[in-house]
């Protein structure tokens, strides 16, 4: 059976889970479960990334120590995870010692390689400000621009990672593995900043304590990049000296990278470089989002845009907001939250369009049909529609794209509303003339349970169980579950409450 192991970025736990979050972890979640429909071996990986001065200034000022800040925070993101209905197959803390031991190795291995090496770190340094400066960054005679003090000139003993090595390995390896990086353009992106030269970066500090120790320098911490990277190979086992873990990385590793624009730097430049060092091989693929922008800016608590998810599940119910942002925004490119954005569509993809065609294909059932669903015809004119969404649903998957499946996916939904208005079954003498129509509608809503599953799946089983089916829908696979002419007939087909009650 073919892995799929995805992972999204782990995050801060400065604060609780925002929509910029949500929407990463969602996106996520949807393409794991369409994997899984696909009928591959799935191991979807997120956590939160917990070291660090940021995690460390945090817990100062909240007046906690930085272990019992991050337990307090990172459990919100478990919990945000639990009620968003996300399937993480694991949840990785970089707190965990199983993470811990894990970097130790990889920073080993890389220093045995002699990819990391003591250098002195030069500059200007205020005392007074405890920070390094530019000359730039100064006023004319050295003086710091807070303090008005001459600057000092200083060094300090840091351990590098040299990247700049690695200019051509990487290039080599990005040539040999094209498209690699979704969308394309931000492909090119990252080998714009291979191409224009690599800086080695500092790997250590010494005066942060918040942090994991060098393995043969206790007295400098890791970088909090190089420490939070390694989760996606520390979670599966790399590292551990249980052989059966060991296996587990060599099973599940490499894998694919759901990243962030902001972060390509790090996931598409220096964790290939850290990997080739180490004698890792590079991830197998990256796909990298656009931002959710409020009000056409970045979410962040100084701009007090900070919109919360669990917030808009208590209005639009989980699948209403799942739906929302899955079909709302193209992949890789911004896309702008707004309220009335989040309403429209849940009023016109769900209440009108899905939860109508349900809720007439139920009532018909139930008023003509004796409430047992009839079994669909082979040549019906809703199976060419069927074909075209699923093989709509899969390109859109596959191309990263959840916007454009879920609208070959509803494409479904308004062929078999328009059949249904062109019948009018519902004005039909009961008999085989509305029996041939009611089928085929109660089998175009079969299809369209699976293909939507992935975004919304609490409705799609729902709706499941109302046309009669039984088992969970995620046992069903695609294509074959999914191809036209499934649905056995004589089952019995529920009416109940209104899926989404208009807003
Ligand atoms: N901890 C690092 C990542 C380490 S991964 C080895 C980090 N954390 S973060 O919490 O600040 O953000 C992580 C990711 O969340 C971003 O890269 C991005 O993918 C996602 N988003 C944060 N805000 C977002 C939006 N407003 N919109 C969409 N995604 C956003 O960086």
């Amino acid at each position: 059976m073919s892995r799929y192991l995805l992972t999204t970025p782990i995050y801060y736990v400065t604060a609780k889970p925002h929509l910029g979050h949500a929407y990463t972890t969602i996106i996520g979640d949807a393409l794991a479960r369409w994997h899984r429909l696909l009928g591959e071996d799935v191991h979807f990986l997120t956590g939160t990334d917990e070291h660090g001065q940021k995690v460390q200034d945090y817990a100062d000022a909240a007046g906690k120590s930085p272990q019992e800040f991050v337990d307090e925070i990172a459990p919100l993101y478990a919990e945000a995870w639990k009620k968003l209905n996300i399937s993480n197959d694991d949840f990785i803390r970089t707190t965990e010692q199983r993470h811990k031991i894990g970097v130790a190795e990889l920073l080993q291995r890389c220093y045995d390689a002699g990819d990391i090496e003591l250098d002195v770190y030069k500059g200007k340094y205020c005392v007074a400000c405890e920070e390094y400066y530019t000359d730039d960054e100064l006023d004319p005679g050295d003086l710091c621009k807070i303090h008005k003090l001459k600057v000092e000139y200083y060094e300090e003993e840091n351990y590098f990672f040299r990247l700049s090595r690695f200019q051509q390995r990487l290039l080599d390896w990005y040539d040999a593995h094209p498209g690699s990086i979704q969308p394309e353009f931000r492909g090119n992106e990252a080998l714009g900043l291979i191409r224009g030269g690599l800086r080695d970066f500092s790997v250590s500090r010494t005066s942060l304590k918040w942090g994991i120790p060098l393995p043969w320098d206790s007295k400098h911490v890791a970088y909090v990049w190089f420490d939070a990277l390694a989760n996606y190979i520390t979670a599966i086992g790399f590292g551990s000296d249980d052989p059966a873990q060991r296996a587990r990385f060599d099973d599940w590793w490499p894998g694919t990278h759901l990243i962030g624009k902001d972060i390509i730097r790090h996931h598409c430049v220096y964790w290939p470089a850290m990997l080739l060092s180490a004698g890792i091989e590079p991830p197998t693929s990256w796909a990298v989002g656009g931002w959710l922008l409020v009000g056409g800016e970045k979410m962040s608590k100084t701009s007090g845009n900070v919109v919360n998810p669990l917030d808009l599940i208590d209005d639009i119910g989980v699948d209403g907001f799942r739906y929302y942002v899955l079909a709302e925004t193209a992949f890789g490119q911004d896309g702008d939250f707004t309220y009335e954005g989040l309403i429209g569509r849940y009023n016109s993809d769900l209440a009108n369009n899905l939860g109508n065609l349900l809720s007439r294909v139920a009532t018909v059932v139930g008023k003509k049909c004796d409430g047992l669903g009839p079994a669909p015809r082979a040549d019906s004119p809703l199976a060419e529609a069927a074909g075209a969404a699923l093989a709509g649903a899969t390109e859109g998957w596959a191309a990263l794209q959840p916007s454009k499946a879920l609208d070959a996916t509803w494409g479904l939904i308004r062929a078999t509303n328009a059949y249904l208005e062109q019948n009018e079954p519902w004005k039909t003498e009961p008999g085989p003339a509305v029996d041939a129509v009611m089928g085929d509608a109660l089998e175009a809503l079969r299809i369209v349970c699976i293909l939507a599953s992935p975004a919304v799946p609490d409705t799609c089983q729902t709706i499941w169980e109302r046309l009669g089916l039984t088992g969970p829908i995620t046992e069903q696979r695609v294509p074959t579950d999914a191809t036209w002419g499934r649905y056995p007939g004589g089952l019995t087909v529920t009416k109940g409450d209104p899926l989404f009650p208009r807003r």
